[in-house]
């Protein structure tokens, strides 16, 4: 079964409460946050304070994409202000090793993605699959929604598919930039189950619509 996660950086930051209660009622499963530093990427969203007042307006689970220098300091605060999975980025392996990140994740009682950029191999993510709840392959690069597709991550979904079944694994593979009502068809066969959609849900004339093209 697929799920779709919108993603609130192509809501009106004005008026999140109203998104993610309208993506809510039109069927979304996961709502799709993406923080961003200035640092990690050229862009800055929002932080914690965000994710707590989401609370109150939406029960479905808030999917936390930290695209941020510092994972260690911040997974504990994003737990606390209450995602229900938190997902670092594997490129910053060289000062935060993957296995501690994910046990802290899991420590603080979330589920532990690992993200992997357009330009990085999946390779390195397979003795940290066993541990994981899912992985998060990019699509485009990381900073700004709206952009166009990658069409080399759907063989990284592929692979980590395959290696994911040879390991007996059932955990989520979720991809994320530039899907549409076209694509998705290949991003599903690739292997990938959660479905990152923001611009092509935001922008839509009807969200219900949307929500259940992407699903069937
Ligand atoms: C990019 C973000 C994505 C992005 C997707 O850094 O991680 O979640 O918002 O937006 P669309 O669907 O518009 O490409
Ligand atoms: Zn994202």
């Amino acid at each position: 079964m697929i799920k779709i996660a919108p993603s609130i950086l192509a809501a009106d930051f004005a008026d999140m409460g109203a998104a993610v209660k309208k993506i809510e009622k039109a069927g979304a499963d996961l709502v799709h946050c993406d923080v961003m530093d200035g640092n990690f990427v050229p862009n800055i969203t929002f932080g914690p304070d965000m994710i707590k007042a989401l609370k109150r307006y939406t029960a479905l689970p808030l999917d936390v994409h930290l695209m941020i220098d510092d994972p260690a300091f911040y997974i504990p605060i994003f737990a606390k202000a209450g995602a229900d999975i938190l997902t670092f980025h594997y490129e910053l392996h060289y000062k935060h090793k993957p296995a501690e990140m994910i046990r802290l994740i899991k420590e603080n009682g979330v589920k532990a993605a690992i993200a992997i950029n357009p330009d990085t191999e999946p390779e390195g993510l397979t003795e940290f699959l066993p541990m994981l709840d899912m992985v998060l392959v990019m699509s485009v690069y990381p900073g700004f929604g709206g952009q166009s597709f990658i069409p080399s991550s759907l063989d990284k979904i592929a692979k980590i598919r395959r290696k994911a079944q040879e390991l007996g694994l059932d955990i989520d593979i979720e991809v994320d930039g530039g899907i549409n009502a076209q694509n998705v068809v290949d991003v599903k066969k690739a292997g990938a189950n959660v479905i990152v959609a923001g611009t092509t849900v935001f922008k839509a004339p009807d969200t219900a619509a949307i929500i259940a093209e992407l699903k069937k």
